[in-house]
C-alpha cells in the first residue's frame, strides 16, 4: 500500500494531469492493496479525506486563474471520480470475502454427533428418603424440619439429657464457636420433636427427615454426617401398640409384606419406655433375620412438659432410623463411604428415577 507523500504545507501542489494522475494512482493502488474492509477504511482517509494530496489538489482550485477554473476543475473532479469507483469495487469484493469467510467459520456440520451428556441421577439416599416420607404421608402424617446448627438446648435439654450425659461430650457432638452460644450441629432428629411439639397444634403426626452429624471418623461403617428420620406422634390416649402397629405398617412398605417387627428395652432419655427396634427382614441376602434398625419409644413425659403439653392429657411416641443404615439392609450396600463420596456411577445403579 503506497502512502500519500506528506508534504509541507507551503509546497502548493500545481493540477495538472501529472499531479491528478499521480495522486489517482497513488490512491488505486493503495485501495487494490487493502486486504479486508478495516484496511480499506484506512487508505480511504488517508486518500480522500482532508489531507490527501487530492483534497489538497482541490483546495488549490482557488487560486486557478478564471479562464483555467473549467478545465482543472474537471481533472480533480474526474480523479476523484476515480478514486470513488475503485473504492467502491474494491469495498464490494472485501465485503463479500468477508461474509464467505464468516460463514466458512460459522459453519454448522449438522449430520456431526451430538455431545453425550451422561444423564444424572438422583442419590439413593434421597429416593429411600423419600420413599420413607411417602409411607408416612399416605398415613396422614406431615413432614417437619428443623435446622442442622441447633441450640443445646432443643438437641439435648428439652430431651430430657442430664447435663453430665455423655452423649453431650466434644467426642460425639460438633459444637459451634463461641461455646457461650451454646449451639451444636444437631446430634439427631429429635430435636425436631420439641420444635414440632411447640409450633404445631395438637395432635401432632410428623415425619422429620435430614441430616445429622457426629465427630466419627468416615469408614465402611461410620460417617461424620448422615441422615434420620424421626416420627412423632402426640395424640391422647397413643399407647406403645400404635407405635408397634406404625412401624410395622412402614417396615412393609420399605421392605415387603413379610417384614415383622420386634421391640427390645432399651434406653433413651426422651422416652419411656424405650426400645431397640429390629424388623424381619425376609429377603435379606442370607436368608430371613432380625436386623437391628434404629430406636424408640413412649415419649417421656419430661419432654412433654419442656414443650407444654400436659402429660396427664396427652401421649405419644417417637422414633429414629438411619437412612444410610436403612439403604445397606435394603439394597446390600457394603461400605457406606460409597454413599457419600459422590461418584454419580454409584448412584446410576440404583435407575434414573426422578
Ligand atoms: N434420637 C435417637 C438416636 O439418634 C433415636 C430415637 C429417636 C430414639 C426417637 C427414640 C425415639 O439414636
Amino acid at each position: 500500500m503506497s502512502e500519500p507523500t506528506e508534504s509541507t504545507p507551503e509546497a502548493t501542489p500545481e493540477i495538472s494531469e501529472a499531479t491528478v494522475d499521480a495522486a489517482v494512482d497513488a490512491a488505486t493502488a493503495a485501495i487494490e492493496g487493502a486486504a479486508d474492509s478495516a484496511a480499506l477504511r484506512a487508505v480511504r482517509a488517508a486518500h480522500t479525506g482532508e489531507h490527501s494530496p487530492l483534497a489538497r489538489l482541490n483546495a488549490t482550485l482557488r487560486t486557478v486563474a478564471p479562464e483555467n477554473k473549467a478545465a482543472s476543475g474537471k481533472l480533480v473532479g474526474q480523479g476523484r471520480a476515480r478514486v470513488n469507483q475503485a473504492f467502491a469495487a474494491r469495498e464490494a469484493e472485501v465485503l463479500a470475502a468477508e461474509a464467505s469467510a464468516q460463514l466458512e467459520a460459522e459453519r454448522v456440520d449438522v449430520t456431526a454427533a451430538a455431545d453425550r451428556h451422561p444423564m444424572g441421577a438422583r442419590h439413593p439416599l434421597s429416593l429411600l428418603q423419600d420413599a420413607v416420607s411417602d409411607v408416612f404421608i399416605g398415613m396422614g402424617w406431615e413432614i417437619a424440619e428443623g435446622p442442622e446448627v441447633e441450640s443445646e438446648w432443643f438437641n439435648f435439654d428439652a430431651l430430657n439429657f442430664d447435663a453430665d450425659h455423655p452423649a453431650r461430650a466434644m467426642q460425639d457432638t460438633f459444637f459451634i464457636d463461641p461455646p457461650e452460644a451454646h449451639l451444636v450441629m444437631r446430634t439427631h432428629t429429635s430435636p425436631v420433636q420439641v420444635r414440632a411439639m411447640l409450633e404445631r397444634d395438637l395432635p401432632i403426626y410428623v415425619l422429620a427427615p435430614g441430616r445429622v452429624f457426629r465427630t466419627d471418623e468416615l469408614d465402611a461403617t461410620h460417617t461424620p454426617v448422615f441422615m434420620q428420620f424421626e416420627g412423632l406422634a402426640v395424640d391422647k390416649g397413643l399407647t406403645m401398640a400404635h407405635l408397634r402397629g406404625t412401624l410395622e405398617h412402614f417396615v412393609q412398605a420399605i421392605f415387603g409384606e413379610g417384614a415383622r417387627v420386634r421391640l427390645r428395652p432399651s434406653y433413651f432419655p426422651f422416652t419411656e419406655p424405650s426400645a431397640e427396634l429390629d424388623f424381619w427382614h425376609p429377603t435379606f441376602k442370607d436368608g430371613p433375620r432380625w436386623i437391628e434398625w434404629g430406636g424408640c419409644g413412649m415419649i417421656n413425659p419430661n419432654v412433654l412438659r419442656s414443650a407444654g403439653i400436659d402429660p396427664e392429657v396427652y401421649s405419644g411416641f417417637a422414633f429414629g432410623m438411619g437412612v444410610e443404615r436403612g439403604l445397606m439392609l435394603r439394597n446390600d450396600v457394603q461400605d457406606m463411604r460409597d454413599m457419600v463420596e459422590g461418584d454419580v456411577r454409584f448412584s446410576q445403579q440404583f435407575g434414573m428415577v426422578v
